[in-house]
C-alpha cells in the first residue's frame, strides 16, 4: 500500500523528520526555504498532509489548487493562519499544538514583563554604547513588578499562567478580561477578579495580551484604549500581531502616553513598524515566546502526531475544525 505523502513546510527538529519518515513519503524542508503562497502551492502538489507554522497561509485558494490534502498540522497554538471554515467545507482536518507550550510562553511573558518594567534592554543598549559614567539615583528608574496590579486580556491556558507566575510569585494583584468568565474555581487558583475592560486599560500597571487573534480581535489596543491605560503602565504583547495598532502604539510610546511596552509579536511580521525602531521605551523581540529548544521540539513532535492519526485514519489529538 502508498505510504501517505507528506510536505514539512519549514525546518523542524531533525528527530522528528525522522519520526515522520517512519510513517509516511516525506518531504522536508530542511533548508528551511520561505515559500511564497504560489512556491507553497508547487510543493504541495501530490501531497496528503502538510506540517505548518503559523507562517504559511492555508486559505481557500491553496485548498483548491491542492485537492489531494488531507490534512493541516500547524506547530503552533494560534491557527490564524488557517481558513477554518474553508478547511472544514475542502473536508481537511486541521489541528494546532496546544498545552505543550503554556508554561514556556507564560515563562516569556513574564520575562518581557520585567525587561519592559525594569528597562533590560534600554540599559544594556546604554552600557554597551559606553555612556555609563557613575551610579546615578534615578538610572533608568523603572516600575515596580513585585505588588503591582497585572491586567490580563485573554485569559485562556497562557494568560492563567501569567495570572498564576504574578499572583503566587510576585504578589501582584491580578485583573483579567476575557470573551467568557472562568469558574470560581480557575479564578480563585489563579487568584483572579473578573472586570470590564475598561477598568483593566485604566486599574492596571501592567497590561498582557495573551488572546487570540480574529477579526473581531483586530486592534482591540488602538489609540483609544491606549488613552485609558495610566501613563506609568507597560503593556506586553505576546499574542498575535494585529491585536494592536503598533502605529498607534508607536505614537503613544514617543508621547509618553505610556511609560513603555514589550512585543514579541507584530502587524505584518517579520516586518516591524519603522516608528517601534526608533523609541526607546520598548523590548522588541521576534516571536520567541515558544522557543525553547524542548518545547518547539515538544510542538513539532505534537503536529506530527496529529498527521500520524489523522492520514492512519484516527481522531486527530488537537483538532479545531472538528
Ligand atoms: C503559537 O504557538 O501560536 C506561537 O505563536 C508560536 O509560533
Amino acid at each position: 500500500m502508498r505510504k501517505p505523502s507528506i510536505l514539512i513546510a519549514r525546518a523542524i527538529h531533525p528527530e522528528v523528520v525522522a519520526f515522520l519518515q517512519q510513517h509516511f513519503e516525506v518531504q522536508a524542508n530542511q533548508d528551511d526555504t520561505v515559500w511564497s503562497p504560489q512556491e507553497l502551492v508547487q510543493q504541495l502538489q501530490g501531497k496528503d498532509g502538510v506540517l505548518t507554522t503559523g507562517s504559511q497561509s492555508i486559505d481557500g485558494a491553496l485548498l483548491a489548487a491542492c485537492p489531494q490534502l488531507k490534512a493541516v498540522a500547524n506547530m503552533a497554538v494560534g491557527y490564524n493562519n488557517f481558513d477554518v471554515p474553508a478547511l472544514t467545507a475542502a473536508g481537511v482536518h486541521a489541528t494546532n499544538a496546544p498545552d505543550v507550550l503554556t508554561e514556556t510562553t507564560a515563562d516569556f511573558g513574564f520575562a518581557l514583563l520585567m525587561a519592559t518594567a525594569r528597562r533590560v534592554t534600554e540599559s544594556e543598549h546604554y552600557l554597551r554604547a559606553g555612556l555609563w559614567k557613575e551610579w546615578r539615583y534615578d538610572l533608568f528608574a523603572g516600575a515596580e513588578v513585585h505588588g503591582s496590579t497585572l491586567g490580563i486580556i485573554g485569559m485562556g491556558r497562557i494568560g492563567q499562567g501569567i495570572a498564576k507566575r504574578g499572583a503566587y510569585g510576585f504578589g501582584m494583584k491580578v485583573v483579567y478580561h476575557n470573551r467568557s468568565r472562568l469558574t470560581a474555581e480557575l479564578e480563585a487558583e489563579c487568584k483572579a477578579a473578573y472586570v470590564s475592560k475598561q477598568e483593566l486599560l485604566q486599574t492596571a500597571d501592567h497590561v498582557v495580551l495573551v488572546l487570540p487573534y480574529t477579526p473581531e480581535n483586530h486592534h482591540t489596543i488602538g489609540a483609544a484604549e491606549l488613552a485609558q491605560m495610566k501613563p506609568t503602565a507597560t503593556l506586553i504583547n505576546i499574542a498575535r500581531g494585529g491585536i494592536v495598532d503598533d502605529a498607534a502604539l508607536a505614537q503613544a510610546l514617543k508621547d509618553q502616553r505610556i511609560a513603555a511596552a514589550g512585543l514579541d509579536v507584530f502587524e505584518g511580521e517579520p516586518r516591524v513598524h519603522p516608528d517601534l525602531l526608533t523609541v526607546p521605551n520598548v523590548v522588541l523581540t521576534p516571536h520567541i515566546a515558544s522557543a525553547t529548544t524542548a518545547t518547539r521540539r515538544a510542538m513539532a513532535q505534537l503536529a506530527a502526531d496529529n498527521l500520524v492519526a489523522v492520514l492512519g485514519g484516527q481522531q486527530p489529538l488537537t483538532p479545531v475544525n472538528t
